[in-house]
C-alpha cells in the first residue's frame, strides 16, 4: 500500500460500524477519507458505494471500507466499477482470503450482520496480508478486462 490514506463510506444500515471501523483506521495511523452517510437518515446504497468506488479510480486512496445493511447492496455497487475488487466478508478467513487469493482493494461489511468485534479483526486482516500472486495473478488480471 503506497498510499496512507483509505476511503470509507457507508449508507444507513452500516453507519454504526463505519463510525466504528474509522476509529481503528484513525488508530492505524491511516488518513481516512469519509464519504458519508454521516447519520441514520435513510440513504440510497449505489450512491455511496459509486462515490468509493470513484475514489479509488482516482487514486485519492489504495483501499477502501464499505458497510450496509446487509453489505451485499454496497459490494455490488462498488463492483461495477473495473478498478474495485470488492469482497464482502464474514470472518477472518474470507478477510484473509480476499487478500491473498482475490487482491481486494476494498473490504465490505453488513453492519446487520457482522458484529464490531469480528469486524474489526476482519480489518486489521485486510490491511495486513500480502497478495500471493502467481496464479491469483493472472485470475485477478482476467477481472479487470472489459467483458
Ligand atoms: C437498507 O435498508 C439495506 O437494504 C441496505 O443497507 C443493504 O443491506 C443493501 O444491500
Amino acid at each position: 500500500m503506497t498510499n496512507k490514506t483509505i476511503v470509507i463510506a457507508c449508507d444507513h444500515g452500516g453507519y454504526e460500524l463505519k463510525n466504528i471501523l474509522s476509529k481503528r483506521l484513525a488508530d492505524r495511523g491511516f488518513e481516512i477519507l469519509d464519504l458519508g452517510t454521516n447519520n441514520t437518515d435513510s440513504v440510497d446504497y449505489p450512491e455511496f458505494g459509486f462515490a468509493l468506488a470513484s475514489a479509488i479510480r482516482d487514486g485519492k486512496a489504495d483501499r477502501g471500507v464499505l458497510c450496509c445493511g446487509s453489505g451485499i447492496g454496497i459490494s455490488m455497487a462498488a463492483n461495477r466499477y473495473p478498478e474495485v475488487r470488492a469482497a464482502l466478508v464474514h470472518d477472518a478467513l474470507t478477510a484473509r482470503l480476499s487478500r491473498q487469493h482475490n487482491d481486494a482493494n476494498v473490504i465490505c461489511f453488513g453492519g446487520r450482520t457482522t458484529g464490531p468485534d469480528v469486524a474489526l479483526d476482519c480489518l486489521d486482516i485486510f490491511l495486513g496480508t500480502e497478495f500471493e500472486g502467481g496464479r491469483h495473478a493472472r485470475r485477478v488480471g482476467k477481472l479487470g478486462q472489459p467483458i
